[in-house]
């Protein structure tokens, strides 16, 4: 399983970035609004780090708005996807862009169901949401599985990427359950760093160094 970051903030996907452990990032409305930037100019300096997929969600709701953003979206760079809510305008765009040729990546899914709607729309990539799942008492976990067995049986190539990702269990239960990519909050992605052992490790290390004769 790939790992991307799931942000607009650039001083993280800077940071992460330079640990060499990410190949792509996602953004969406609320993280674009946190940052209090042109959306755009954000974009284009994440393209500049990172060489990789990096979404951009489109916000109008009909289908042709949608693919007049897109277009619009992917001259900033060649990495650009398509970001597109799931909806029947959201599925009609996708297949639209992909005949042009552009990547798409249909986000808000919580349904297998939708998920191989939107696969069979030309979707690149599909981002089910674990976390928001969870929120409600459902399964988000269940979901990803559900949609990698789909996908696995009928050959569909769509990506999955598992959103909506809150702690590093979710991490690993995202890669148990096949998903292809997780895209990982800046503070998620910290915790799967550390390890209380690690740092207890690393100070018993460096202590018992000390006491080593040095000439
Ligand atoms: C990424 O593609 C999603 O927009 C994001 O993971 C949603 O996360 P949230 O449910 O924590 O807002």
């Amino acid at each position: 399983m790939k790992l991307f970051l799931d942000t607009a903030n650039v001083s993280y996907i800077r940071e992460i970035n330079d640990l060499g452990v990410i190949c792509g990032v996602t953004t969406n409305p609320s993280l674009i609004a946190k940052e209090g930037r042109d959306f755009k100019e954000v974009v284009t300096e994440i393209t500049s780090i990172v060489d990789g997929p990096i979404s951009a969600e489109v916000i109008d709701m009909k289908a042709e708005g949608m693919v007049a953003e897109a277009k619009e979206l992917v001259k900033i760079h060649k990495n650009i996807v398509i970001k597109i809510p799931m909806c029947a305008e959201g599925l009609k765009a996708a297949a639209a862009l992909t005949k042009m040729g552009i990547k798409t990546n249909v986000t808000l899914i919580f349904s297998a169901a939708q998920a191989l709607l939107a696969a069979r729309a030309g979707a690149t990539f599909v981002s089910p949401f674990v976390g928001r799942l969870d929120d409600v008492g459902a399964h988000g976990i269940e979901l990803i599985e559900e949609i990698a067995t789909i996908f696995n049986i009928h050959g569909i190539e769509t990506e999955i990427i598992a959103a909506s990702i809150r702690k590093p269990e979710d991490v690993t239960a995202c890669a148990m359950a096949g998903a292809h990519i997780a895209t990982v909050p800046y503070e998620t992605m910290k915790k799967c760093i550390d390890h209380p052992l690690t740092t207890q490790g690393i100070e018993r290390f460096l202590k018992d160094w000390e006491t080593v004769p040095k000439k």
